[in-house]
This record gives C-alpha cells, structure tokens and sequence, in this order.
C-alpha cells in the first residue's frame, strides 16, 4: 500500500508555511514515536509529556494505538501486513501534525523496525523521535492491566506480540526509557528534557511570524464596474 495509485495529481502549496505556523507557536513540529511491548508503558508516558507540554505552552496531541484502532484503522488487525498498514497511516498522520507545527506523540507497538525506519525516512532530519519504550517482557506480562498477556498465553489472542508474534527492538532510538526501572513520571520528565535540550519548545533562533499576504485582496470600491450598488437587492436566485 506505499505506491500512489492515483494519477493525474498534482502538489498543491501552502498558503501559510510551516515556518510561520512554527512562529506564531513558538516551537518546533515533530513526530515523537514511542514504540514498545503492549503494557510497556508507552501510552502513559505520552499522555504525561502531553501534560507537561501543555502546562509549558506547548501544542501537542496523542495518537494512540487502542484509540486509532476504534476509527481510523478499524479496518485493520494484528497480521504482520495489517500492522505495516497500521504503522503506515499513523505514520503519514503524524508527519500531516509535525508540518502543521505540532509535537505528535504516537503510541503503537509498531513492532517491525523496517515499519518504523520508513516512517522516519518520510519525515525531515530531526523531526522524527523515536522513543523505544524499553520494558522487559516480564514485566509487561506481570502488568498485565487487561488481561491479554494471559489470554495470548491460553491460545486466546493470536499473534500476541512478544508471545506469539515478534517485537524488533529499535538499534539506534533518540530515547531509551526503562520503564521497568524508572517510574512514568522520571520517563516523561527525560522526554521533555530531551526536546528542551534539543531546541523543540521554542521557535528555531531569529524566526519572527512574517507577514502573511490576504487570502482575498480587498474588493474595488462600490459602484465600480460589475459591482452591485450599495443597498440594492441581491438578483432573485444569487
Ligand atoms: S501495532 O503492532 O499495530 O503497532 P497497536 O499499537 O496498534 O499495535 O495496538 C496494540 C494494542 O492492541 C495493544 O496494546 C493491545 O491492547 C491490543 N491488542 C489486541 N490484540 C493484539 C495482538 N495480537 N498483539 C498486540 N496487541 C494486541
């Protein structure tokens, strides 16, 4: 699902820019991809940096698994092909937020790294983070918080990943959180030091919001060639 099918498209460009919406925001887009087991972690951990970013100021949004799986991609399950497609979408989505001057924490196991690596290759040099969610699988499965571990255990759930299908640990990830080591709090706290460190809350240096040309150049003057006397009726059907 990665060639366009469509044919005669063409490109359309912005009327405003991701620099200036990055202006005006006062800060730098970016896909922060928190990638980890189910019951790693990932979900709350980008919810508390959400929060954190926020209180600072800062615009940001949560794409998260489970939630996109209820609308988005409804349409797809747990095959290693329907999770590419999964990674896929969210990964264009994300990409659609970071250009627009949001911070996009994305929270999906995205267990294949070939998955996660195109979705970096999509996005420019340093817009994309990726945060491995790094939990032992025993302490996942001793979490446990909806039963799913022991289900996939049973034979329940098939192509569980880490007990029936695999998880490829990313090799070189911006962010190692130990989430089995550190508690939630310590591990949102190292992501936004990591984005406040690397100049992600604040507008890149020297950028001011320039001036942005009107949409719809002021009409000619009433009474003007074409134009409808001030106080007439508009013509029956206009
Ligand atoms: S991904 O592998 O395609 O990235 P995603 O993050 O969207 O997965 O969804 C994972 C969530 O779906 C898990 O947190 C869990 O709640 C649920 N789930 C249901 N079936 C499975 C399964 N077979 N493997 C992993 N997670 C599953």
């Amino acid at each position: 699902m990665s060639q366009t099918k469509s044919t005669n498209i063409t490109q359309q460009d912005a009327s405003v820019t991701r620099a200036q919406r990055e202006a005006l925001l006062g800060q730098r887009g970016a896909v922060v991809w928190f990638t980890g087991l189910s019951a790693s972690g990932k979900s709350t951990v980008a919810r508390l940096v959400d929060k954190a970013l926020h209180e600072r100021g800062k615009h940001s949004c949560v794409l998260d698994g489970d939630n996109i799986r209820f609308g988005l991609n409804s349409d797809l399950g747990f095959s290693p092909e329907d999770r590419n497609e999964n990674i896929r979408r969210i990964g264009e989505v994300a990409k659609l937020f970071a250009q627009s001057g949001t911070i996009a924490l994305t929270a999906f196991i995205s267990p294949y790294s070939a998955d996660r690596d195109r979705n970096r290759a999509i996005n420019a040099p340093g817009d994309f983070i990726e945060v491995f969610v790094d939990c032992a699988l025993e302490a996942c499965e001793a979490r446990d918080p909806r039963g799913l571990y022991a289900k996939a255990r049973a034979g329940k759930i098939p192509e569980f990943t880490g007990i029936s299908a695999p998880y490829e640990s990313p090799k070189e990830p911006e962010i190692v959180l130990q989430t089995d080591q550190e508690d939630e709090v310590r591990s949102a706290a190292r992501v936004m030091a990591y984005l406040d460190g690397k100049g992600y809350l604040r507008s890149p240096a020297g950028w001011v919001t320039p001036p942005i040309e009107p949409l719809n150049p002021r009409p000619p003057a009433l009474g003007g060639p074409g134009e409808r006397p001030a106080g007439s009726a508009p013509r029956s059907g206009s």
